[in-house]
């Protein structure tokens, strides 16, 4: 069967309209986009707020073949391919703040959303989530609980079709997403790490309702936060962690 791209006028996530096509036997490589999320969903259970024809929300559904512990990297790769699309499209400037919030201006452009499905044996399904903010209505704005840009902000005199920037946000999904599975997250490291806007900044970071605090140091070769912190350097996954620059 063929990898096949969906587009909704109105879903309640499209990260859970394609958990759903997966256990119906969705392939790898399938998509789904829609004009508005009902229930967008964020990292640590927060909502993504989703208004109608304004934004870009996109889900890309692949099958990796890699003990789950290896995924974690995938959600920094992510990011590199997001910053790439965007570069391609001519707009520079977005960097990545750990674990892979794209940020300008010190301001968030566009999150990322990785689930992981149960385990049955097999390759691990995963779903790719990705919200980038294109034209923000007024209306809404007030809604969103972070400092937030669009791309209508960032490029004023630019034409910004949603249509081209779906289809390159895809194949750079696509293509990230087969190197990933052949080389895991040490061939994006580099790239990761030009990227890198906590590099050195003095953050907080909140694991499991403790806050540490130290320097940020990059990340190591699967993708994990080095923190210089008064124990010494310490690495942390993305599992259940929030990061603030201080
Ligand atoms: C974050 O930064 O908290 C992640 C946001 C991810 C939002 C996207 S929009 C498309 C996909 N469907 C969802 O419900 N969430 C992701």
């Amino acid at each position: 069967p063929a990898e096949r791209v969906s587009v909704l006028d109105e879903v309640d996530s499209t990260n859970l309209w394609l958990a759903r096509a997966a256990r119906e036997g969705a392939v790898s490589g399938t998509a789904c986009l829609a004009e508005r999320q009902t229930h967008g969903r964020g990292r640590l259970g927060r909502q993504w707020v989703s208004p109608y024809a304004s934004n870009l929300y996109l889900s890309v559904l692949w099958h990796f073949e890699l003990p789950p512990a290896r995924l974690a990297g995938l959600s920094l790769v992510i990011g590199v391919a997001l910053v790439r699309a965007l570069r391609g499209l001519g707009i520079e400037g977005v960097g990545l703040k750990w674990p892979n919030d794209l940020v300008c201006q010190g301001r968030k452009l566009a999150g990322i959303l990785i689930e992981i499905g149960a385990e049955e044996g097999g390759p691990v399904r995963v779903v790719i989530g990705v919200g980038v903010n294109v034209m923000m209505p007024p209306a809404v704005a007030c809604e969103i609980g972070q400092p937030w840009v669009d791309l209508r902000s960032l490029a004023p005199d630019a034409v910004i079709s949603r249509n081209r920037l779906a289809a390159v946000v895809l194949a750079e999904i696509w293509a990230a997403c087969a190197q990933f599975a052949q080389t895991g997250f040490g061939a994006f490291r580099d790239e990761w790490l030009a990227y890198d806007l906590t590099r050195d900044q003095p953050v907080r970071l909140v694991w499991q309702t403790q806050a540490i605090e130290g320097v940020a140091r990059g990340v190591n070769d699967v993708g994990e936060l080095l923190l210089d912190t008064e124990a010494g350097v310490r690495s942390f996954g993305i599992g259940e962690v929030s990061l603030r620059i201080r």
